[in-house]
């Protein structure tokens, strides 16, 4: 293992801990430039997303003008995506909601400067923009107090040069040497996370998040096999602007519907199970839900802007019969209620890019979730775009 050599350290333009002549910094990798440099409006911010997710939070970050994408990264176990927050958006960053947690940045560091828990960090940790961030997290978190107790989470990529433990224990040291008023604890008041979110290339921040962001509202009643909230979010905006009506044909619990009224869709759910509607109506009570068969949806032609659904696959939910057969009478369906020009986003680990030829592939995107990979299909329902049918979406008895 290295050590550090005891030469002067300097901060590069970053604030990010260098050592050695003046210049070397520039023959090691460069971390990227944030939007606005250091400017005192805005702060470095980083989110961490299901796999697979970053460039739909992406997409998010730039829906809102304070908020600034900068670089993205994996640390093993989630997408991470850099940004800065202008100073009057930095509450909407704890409101996006394909991301699950979000954290303010307090440094940033380089294998490349040195490459041992001690040096990486005082790297993290040493930076003037603690204090700062400090009192960022205050303001969306807070109460920052003297004594306050704190716990550090540690991922990296590569163990070859250390353990992430030994991480771990040096930068816990580091906040201790210099907080010596803060207690470790667990649960603690302040969480410091450092990743490895690109190979060698460390961030820490402050969560200023807690559970509640990914629960999104939360449900209020719940049932197995219930969607990711931020994946279903993810889904929902893969529909499109939210204009008319989005059915979802096998809602379960009825996540998909609460993410898509929230976001200005009229909800429609269906599901054969009827304790599934039940749960969903106390979940999504604005939905028009009906106990139907995906198969044999009970609406008119082209009546629908959208359909976005997590289709039943694996261990709890199965289907009838064989899941070829099935998956084309449901697209079928899909395609017959959903207007040209309307979106049609489905969850499920089959191949679905051929499965019906009314539907154009806009975009596919894997994402893991518990350890599972599957994908997010988004398509266009063929034909030239249109409005939907007006009037009531059941069809007519007889
Ligand atoms: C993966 S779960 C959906 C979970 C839901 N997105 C949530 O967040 O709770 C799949 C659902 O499909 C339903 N289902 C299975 N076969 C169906 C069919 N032929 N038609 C309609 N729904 C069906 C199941 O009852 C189950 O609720």
């Amino acid at each position: 293992m290295k050590r550090p050599t005891g030469k002067p350290t300097r901060r590069n333009t970053q604030g990010v801990a260098t050592r050695g002549r003046p210049g070397r910094a520039s023959a090691t990798p460069r971390l990227p430039r944030g939007h606005g440099g250091d400017s005192a409006k805005t702060v470095r911010v980083f989110a961490l997303a299901v796999p697979g997710l970053a460039p739909l939070v992406r997409a998010e970050l730039e829906d809102h003008d304070g908020l600034h994408p900068e670089d993205a990264g994996f640390d093993g176990r989630a997408d991470v995506v850099l940004f800065g927050a202008e100073r009057g958006s930095r509450v909407e960053a704890l409101a996006l909601t394909t991301a699950e947690d979000v954290f303010i940045e307090v440094g940033r560091t380089l294998r490349a400067h040195g490459d041992e828990p001690r040096w990486i960090a005082g790297g993290l940790w040493g930076t003037e923009r603690v204090q700062r961030a400090l009192s960022v997290w205050a303001e969306l978190a807070g109460p920052l107090r003297a004594r306050m107790t704190f716990r550090v989470i540690v991922r990296t990529l590569s163990e070859r040069s250390f353990r992430r433990t030994e991480l771990r224990r040096a930068l816990t040291d580091e906040v201790g040497r210099r907080q010596p008023k803060w207690r470790i604890d667990d649960p603690a008041a302040l969480e410091l996370w450092a990743i490895e979110y690109q190979p060698g290339r460390f961030v820490a921040g402050l969560r200023a998040s807690d559970v509640r962001m990914r629960q999104h509202q939360g449900r209020a009643a719940e049932r197995t096999g219930a969607l990711r909230p931020t994946v279903a979010a993810a889904m929902v905006r893969l529909a499109g602007e939210p204009r008319g009506r989005l059915l979802d044909p096998c809602c379960g619990s009825g996540t998909l519907l609460a993410e898509a009224q929230h976001r200005g869709w009229q909800g429609f759910g269906g599901d054969i199970d009827p304790t599934a509607i039940r749960v969903a109506h106390s979940n999504s009570p604005h939905a028009q839900l009906v106990v139907a068969d995906a198969r044999a949806i009970p609406y008119q032609d082209r009546v629908l802007d959208a359909c976005v659904s997590n289709l039943p696959f694996g261990r709890q939910y199965g289907v009838e019969g064989p899941m070829k057969p099935w998956l084309h009478a449901v697209t079928a369906e899909l395609t017959r209620v959903v207007r040209p020009g309307g979106r049609v986003v489905l969850l499920s680990p089959e191949q679905l890019a051929h499965v019906q030829s009314g539907l154009r592939l806009l975009r596919r995107v894997p994402i893991r979730l518990l350890g599972t990979r599957t994908t997010i299909w988004a398509f266009e329902r063929r034909g030239a775009s249109g409005q939907r049918e007006s009037g009531d979406v059941k069809r007519k008895a007889g």
